[in-house]
């Protein structure tokens, strides 16, 4: 067996700009791609763009242009968006991509022949922003609908359901067997407390063709298309099926190729919080219903606001991640967003928290460490790495652990905390052993060889620790040590690798000052 760690994003609506939100949820995921990888895993970390939709049709139309034309320029954006954030991905899913609608069509033809769906008359309400149904029940206690629904409709018309009720029961036991399916428990706890109150209401699948609509060809009745929920989620099995994923083309009978990758069940769907409902239980529901396992965690994360407000384009509460990154760095931007918010809770951000974590994490704590510990070495030894000692071996060891062990459960923030305790060590040892006093007096020439080279070895180590959240910073501190390889195994953390004789580069500040 030889299947790879296989890791997803939500696909972003190619008409939104992308923003703090986006950014986040990609760093996220790409930090534990990268640490699974550095852990030894083989890794496939796949991201995309949400493209079909009235919405899109209707900026498109608004704009002259042809709605793939519109969406191509787009996601030009998008994946220049994804470079700019350094993702690790290996793929990069557009649902308008024939690769995609080709999966789409051949699950709906099989779950059609098996009596999955059937054709109603709906009549009631619609929102094209959220590109959903809305009942009376979603009405607010002033009788109007939310303003997050943005113009709600009346209409009447017949579309294809999915039959979600049958597959209630079993999904509520699958949830209570399987306690890490949905992470934080706090979601999971949401999740079967609606399974357990509500009985599900069948999923509309099909929008009618002659709504002008922007879809997938329903293939087995010309005048209907399938967007949204059904033809996004399913970007999670197409884009691993034409790598030639083996259970995935043989689920709707397309020739596999002979050396696909196995990548199926994913092991995490990163997502946030407000489309849960959409990945735990109507996915869970499509998966079962085309005969395929379900994915090993819903990994759910909350969102930011910025100054204690909704994050919004009209009021101007904004934060452009790219701004931020031409003006602190892209390590700066990854930094703040996975030091401040841990996985599940709501965040804030406030630019003074930002350049106060800059300022004294950055610059003064992992900063100050590497460039006095390089400088020191540089003056004092010529640059030219002393003998070995383990003054910090016993701390940076304890570092690798816990962060290892924190790299495994996906806590992210509390991985930083443990690396941070090293950097604050480090710190801490340069003050106690005073190299600066050292190198006056020739007696304790050697004493200061060993202070040079644990700090030095704790730099390295750090670089190790760091790479999968700030992957040029690690790799900046190893080309200052001057080592040739890249810092991107995590069994490297272990004490002593820096080799004695060993010279290293000119020294220059990782992060800036900018008081
Ligand atoms: O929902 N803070 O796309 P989307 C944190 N196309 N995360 C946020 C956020 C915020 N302020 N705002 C949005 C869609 N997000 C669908 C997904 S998946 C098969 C289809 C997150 O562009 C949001 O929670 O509206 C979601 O996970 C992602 O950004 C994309 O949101
Ligand atoms: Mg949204």
């Amino acid at each position: 067996m030889n299947k790879r760690f296989f890791i997803t994003t939500a696909i972003d609506y190619v008409n939104g700009r992308p923003h703090l939100g986006h950014a986040y949820e990609k760093i996220v995921a790409d930090t534990i791609a990268r640490a699974r990888r550095s852990l030894g895993r083989e890794v496939y970390f796949l991201t995309g763009l949400d493209e079909h939709g009235q919405k899109v049709r209707q900026a498109a139309q608004a704009e002259g242009k042809p709605p793939q034309a519109y969406c191509d320029a787009l996601a030009a954006d998008w994946v220049a968006f994804a470079k700019k954030l350094g993702l690790s991905n290996e793929d990069f899913i557009r649902t308008t991509q024939p690769r995609h609608k080709k999966y789409v069509q051949a699950i709906l033809t099989k779950l059609n022949n098996a009596g999955h769906f059937y054709k109603a008359v709906y009549r009631g309400y619609y929102s094209a922003r959220e590109e959903t149904f809305l009942t009376e029940k979603d009405r607010l206690p002033d009788g109007t609908f939310d303003s997050a629904y943005g113009e709600v409709i009346e209409l009447e018309e017949q579309n294809y359901y999915f039959k979600l009720r049958d597959h209630q029961q079993w999904l509520i036991g699958f949830i209570e067997e399987n306690p890490l399916f949905v992470q934080p428990a706090y979601r999971r706890n949401e999740v079967l407390g609606f399974l357990k109150n509500n009985a599900l209401d069948d999923l509309c699948i099909s929008r009618p063709a002659s709504r002008l609509n922007w879809g997938i060809p329903v293939p087995f009745d010309p005048d209907f298309v399938t967007y949204v929920w059904f033809d996004a989620l399913v970007n999670y099995i197409s884009a691993p099926a034409s790598a030639g994923e083996p259970d995935l083309c043989a689920a709707v009978d397309i020739p596999a190729a002979p050396d696909g990758p196995e990548l199926w069940p994913a092991d995490i769907h990163v997502i946030g919080k407000d489309i849960l409902k959409f990945h735990a239980v109507y996915w869970p529901i499509m998966l079962r219903a085309t005969g395929l396992p379900l994915p090993k965690q819903i990994l759910v994360h909350g969102w930011w606001q910025k100054d204690g407000q909704k994050l919004s384009k009209s009021t101007g509460n904004i934060v452009d991640p790219v701004a931020v990154i031409d003006e602190w760095g892209l390590d700066a931007f990854r930094y703040y967003a996975l030091r401040e918010l841990d996985i599940g809770p709501d965040g804030n951000w406030t630019d003074a928290g930002f350049r106060s974590r800059y300022s004294a994490e950055l610059a003064n704590g992992l900063g100050n460490l590497v460039h006095r510990s390089l400088s020191m070495l540089k003056r004092y030894r010529n640059g030219i790495v002393p003998p070995k000692s383990d003054d910090l071996a016993s701390d940076a060891q304890k570092a690798a652990g816990e962060t290892r062990s924190m790299l495994e459960q996906n806590r992210l923030q509390a991985a930083l905390q443990c690396i941070w305790a090293l950097v604050t060590r480090g710190n801490q040892y340069v003050d106690q052993t005073a190299p600066f006093k050292m190198a006056k007096d020739p007696a304790q020439a050697q004493r200061l060889d060993g202070v040079l080279y644990s700090l030095a070895e704790t730099c390295r180590v750090l670089a190790v620790l760091l790479w999968p959240f700030l992957p040029a910073t690690a790799a900046n501190i190893y080309a200052q040590l001057g080592l040739k390889e890249a810092p991107g195994r995590f069994a490297d953390s272990a004490w002593g690798a820096l080799p004695p004789g060993q010279a290293i580069a000119e020294p220059a500040a990782l992060f800036p000052r900018k008081d």
